[in-house]
């Protein structure tokens, strides 16, 4: 069984390729290596290039003729798609179409899509179900939204099924700490506190403490990497096993507020790093908590590492080895 991944290099696709390979599926990962590291493909080979690059593309899926296809490579970090929504429409959107278009000249019929959180916007009710309405607050959610949009209306059209997985915040790193977190410029929140807790910055920044949540700082479903990487693996058995296209929220169901994460990662860590509380960051829904009853009932996703304290501890040994 062939897999093509793309994006495969980066931080939530090589912990995907790893379980690939693992499992013994035969990998090929297809990255720009823009955000990405060669040293973190940890199985099958690696094709550095673009998804605009279209006879690339049609070259690989000949020589290599994959069974199913996971696409991960995109731009994630909401506050730039605000400043450059351009880049996201054309990374995110335009390069999803140009690889949907070779899928569908090789005959690819089965496709796995990693959306986000970010659809939702601002959700009428949390926990969020499928059902929310979707109305992205960002470019880089709308960039998603429409290819969720463009899967739906492929898979009605002919015999092309897929899977779109809507993560949530994914955190941690494989306990092994071959591979983990790595973003330059690093914007997440349990990264970016674990980089001042090693004493590479001067203090880690609360965006905003006037949000209507209990505490007044913003409340994530924060995931581990591995958990997500198996919703992948199961997501890929369910097409395998003649599974119709769905959508499944991926996240644990529960959150936690900025302080609340601020306050784990000194007990993890033991290290009195500073904090600040400043302004809001443009783009940031208040609270995004996933009702996971979903992909938990269909595909028996059963998470193993659904503990803040694990999934910062994970993070906190990968970032001592950067
Ligand atoms: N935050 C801070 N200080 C920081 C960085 C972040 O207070 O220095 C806050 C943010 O305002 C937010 C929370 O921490 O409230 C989490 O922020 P992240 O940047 O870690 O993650 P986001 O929730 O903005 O976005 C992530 C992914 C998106 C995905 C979304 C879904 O990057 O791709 O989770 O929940 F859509």
């Amino acid at each position: 069984m062939r897999i093509l991944v793309t994006g495969g290099a980066g931080y939530v696709g090589s912990h995907v390729v790893k379980i690939l390979g693992e499992k013994g599926y035969e990998v090929l990962t297809y990255d720009n290596l823009s955000t990405g590291n060669r040293w973190a493909v940890l199985y099958g080979s690696l094709v550095v290039a673009d998804l605009s690059d279209r006879g690339t593309l049609r070259g690989v899926f000949k020589d290599f003729r994959p069974d199913v296809v996971m696409h991960f490579a995109a731009s994630i970090v909401a506050s730039e798609s605000v400043r450059e929504p351009l880049k996201y429409y054309r990374n995110n959107t335009v390069n999803s179409i140009n690889l949907l278009e070779v899928v569908q000249e090789s005959n690819v019929d089965k496709f796995i899509f990693s959306s986000t959180a970010a659809v939702y916007g601002i959700p009428e009710k949390i926990p969020i179900t499928e059902e929310e309405s979707i109305k992205p607050i960002n470019p880089y959610g709308r960039s998603k939204a429409f290819v969720e949009r463009i899967l739906e209306d492929i898979s009605k059209a002919g015999h092309f099924r897929y899977v779109s997985l809507r993560y949530f915040n994914a955190a941690g790193a494989e306990p092994e700490g071959r591979i983990g977190e790595m973003h330059d410029p690093e914007t997440h929140l349990i990264a970016l506190i674990l980089k001042t807790a090693k004493g590479g910055r001067e203090g880690i920044k609360i965006f905003g403490t006037d949000y209507p949540t209990p505490d007044g700082t913003c409340i994530r479903d924060y995931i581990h990497v591995d958990d997500l990487a198996e919703a992948h693996l199961l997501a890929l058995q369910y097409l395998l096993d003649a599974g119709e296209s769905d959508i499944f929220n991926c996240g644990y169901g529960h959150g936690y507020s900025v302080r609340e994460v601020v306050s784990m990662a000194w007990k993890v860590t033991g290290i009195d790093f500073v904090s600040e509380e400043t302004g809001g960051r443009q783009g940031d829904p208040p609270a995004l908590v996933a009702d996971s009853s979903k992909i938990r009932q269909r595909l028996y996703w059963n998470p193993r590492y659904d503990n803040l304290e694990y999934i910062i501890r994970t993070a906190w040994e990968w970032e001592k080895r950067l």
